[in-house]
């Protein structure tokens, strides 16, 4: 993977579009915020070291980086999808790819489509894709609402932290359910609400503007297996893995954040953000006790 892609420094008429573009995040009608984020070139709000992952990542085994945490969330993903050479795998809001670069290196897939509903991305993964010899991933753009694919078509679908943005999470799983062959497996890790928590005003707010997340989607894990028994899915497992993801994460954010090059390149305002939230999340209580990072597996009954 490459460095070229993370842009160094955002200069002042990147910053002020980004300042611009967050802030309508506040001022919009919630069906149109999706569309705000398709403007804006989010590169600049990454906190990895030199890939693109946009995601906590896994560190369990004490990785080194980002980097490092997002290859090994990739890789436990595939371990609980049950992932095989030889199987066709659909990864939805692929963001800019890194995730489907590394599966692709490491499993002989008869098939890999990643989609994204940002065009700027699918496209920068598609060339990323491209420059590291790895041309049968193909990159499409769209959204995970409805997914133009036949039914029955794939063994896997996953999704890593972008489930939560999907208009609603409810019809993903139904479409997933409907493009995954019998016996195929759905595979997602994402942030979701503590069981049984009733998350302040103000996260909720946070939840809907910044995080992009419907208020439809905002239910904890007990949430996830209703809605994934309602699509059909049987085998449904949800784990918390929040203490080697979210909590991990954010103690790696309260460094991260002062790093010059973090500095230079994340805009302010996402900076005090998770600022705030990285100082909140330690413990039990507050922000911390409000949060889980779960892992869900679920299949298509039938064989
Ligand atoms: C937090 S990022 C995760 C990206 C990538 N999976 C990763 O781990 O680096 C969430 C991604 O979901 C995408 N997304 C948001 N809404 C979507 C939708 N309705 N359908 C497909 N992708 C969507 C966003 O554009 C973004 O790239």
């Amino acid at each position: 993977m490459t460095a070229t892609h993370l842009p160094a420094k955002a200069s002042i008429a990147a910053r002020t579009r980004q300042y611009i573009l967050l802030a309508s995040l506040f001022v919009i009608p919630q069906d149109r915020r999706a569309r705000v984020l398709q403007h804006m070139d989010g590169r600049y709000n990454l906190f990895g070291e030199e890939g693109l992952n946009h995601n906590m990542g896994y560190w369990a085994g004490d990785p080194d980086s980002l980097d490092e945490a997002s290859d090994a969330l990739a890789r436990l993903l595939a371990d609980v999808g049950g992932l095989r050479d030889g199987a066709r795998l659909l990864d939805v809001g692929c963001g800019f790819g890194d995730q489907d670069m590394l599966w692709a290196q490491e499993y002989d897939l008869a098939e890999l489509v990643a989609i994204d509903i940002v065009e700027f991305k699918v496209e920068l993964a598609r060339q990323r894709a491209r420059a590291a010899g790895l041309d049968r991933v193909r990159f499409d753009t769209g959204t995970g609402c409805r997914l133009r694919y036949p039914d029955s078509s794939f063994d896997h679908v996953f999704a890593i932290e972008s489930s939560f943005h999907i208009r609603t999470r409810a019809a993903f799983f139904a479409e997933a359910f409907r493009v995954l062959r019998p016996g195929g497996r759905l595979a997602l890790a994402e942030p979701a609400p503590a069981r049984g928590v009733r998350l302040s005003r103000m996260a909720v707010l946070m939840q809907q503007t910044v995080v992009a997340t419907p208020r439809e989607n905002i239910y904890d894990a007990d949430g996830y297996r209703r809605e994934l028994q309602r699509a059909g899915f049987t085998g449904i497992e949800i784990r918390s893995i929040k203490d080697q993801a979210f909590t991990p994460f954010m103690r790696y954010l309260r460094r991260r954040l002062t790093d010059p090059v973090v500095v230079g390149r994340v805009n302010p305002m996402v900076r005090a953000m998770w600022k705030g939230w990285a100082e909140r999340a330690d413990g039990q209580s507050g922000m911390a006790g409000e949060q889980d990072y779960l892992l869900v597996t679920a299949s298509r009954p039938g064989s």
